[in-house]
């Protein structure tokens, strides 16, 4: 088993954060072999992930909190520009406000990091908000598209680049309440099939939690096709 530590969560927790992506669902032997890597390198955390959705034993077990699972959606690029698109109000926001800051905690409502207990230092907001910045890097990493106004967003998404516009990644997407069912997020997913394929990308990715129902029919409604399905759980050791 090889766990990576993972630096950018490691800074933003202050304590080692790792990662290990198995590729079967976990046995006890697994389990084990884990948590002697994770002693030795002295991990806090391990985010742990596999194929498919969890098995009830996987839920039940007590040797690490169960998390969720995941759903992965891509869209094509022959299909970007399919349906009627338009982005009609969206605009690229270049500074992040507190009321963006705020709507980013709401794309998060169903987030591992919101729903595991055993976080007690305020790690969600932490991420959330590092996760927003990120969109207004002098390095590129991300952009950040707002609906109405950035002091008052009737909406917003980020697109992860990672400094590269060909394989771009929906991060964090919210409609304040006082909008939802109203097109806002579908006009914000418009804008964004538009910036990726005036910037050549092969196809656009999202992930989001297979406990959001709404959320995964809004990706099918727009026209994203579900790739894959993982499992995550978190392994806490004794070691802090
Ligand atoms: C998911 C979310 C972004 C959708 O934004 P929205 O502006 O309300 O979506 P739209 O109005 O563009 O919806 C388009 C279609 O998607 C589907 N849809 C959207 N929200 C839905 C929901 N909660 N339940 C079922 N279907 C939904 C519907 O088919 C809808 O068309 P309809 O209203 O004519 O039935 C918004 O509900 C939200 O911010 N949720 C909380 C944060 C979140 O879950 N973010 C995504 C995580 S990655």
């Amino acid at each position: 088993m090889l766990i990576d530590l993972l630096p950018w969560d490691s800074v933003a927790f202050g304590y080692p954060v790792g990662r290990v992506a198995w590729d079967h669902s976990p046995t006890s032997e697994t389990v084990t072999a884990l948590s002697v890597e994770a002693r030795r390198k002295r991990l806090r955390l391990v985010y742990c992930s596999w194929p498919g959705k969890p098995d009830e034993k996987s839920k039940a077990s007590k040797w690490f909190s169960y998390v969720g699972g995941h759903q992965c959606y891509a869209i094509r690029r022959r299909n970007f520009l399919s349906t009627k698109t338009e982005a009609k109000g969206i605009s690229i926001c270049l500074h992040p406000t507190a009321a963006l800051r705020q709507l980013a905690l709401a794309s998060g409502r169903f987030s591992r990091f919101a729903l595991d207990p055993n976080f007690q230092c305020n790690e969600f907001r932490t991420l959330y908000h590092r996760w927003l910045q990120r969109a207004f890097g002098k390095g590129r990493e991300g952009i950040c598209c707002v609906a109405g106004s950035a002091n008052d967003p009737d909406g917003f998404l980020t697109l992860e680049t990672a400094n590269d516009m060909r394989h771009p990644v929906i991060g964090l997407l919210a409609v304040h309440e006082r909008c939802r069912r109203t097109g806002t997020g579908s006009r914000l997913l418009d804008f964004a099939r538009i910036l990726s394929f005036h910037a050549g990308a092969a196809e656009l990715m999202v992930k989001t939690q297979l406990d959001n129902k709404g959320g995964m029919a809004f990706y099918e409604r727009n026209g994203f096709v579900p790739v894959s399905v993982q499992s995550v759980a978190h392994f806490w050791s004794e070691f802090s």
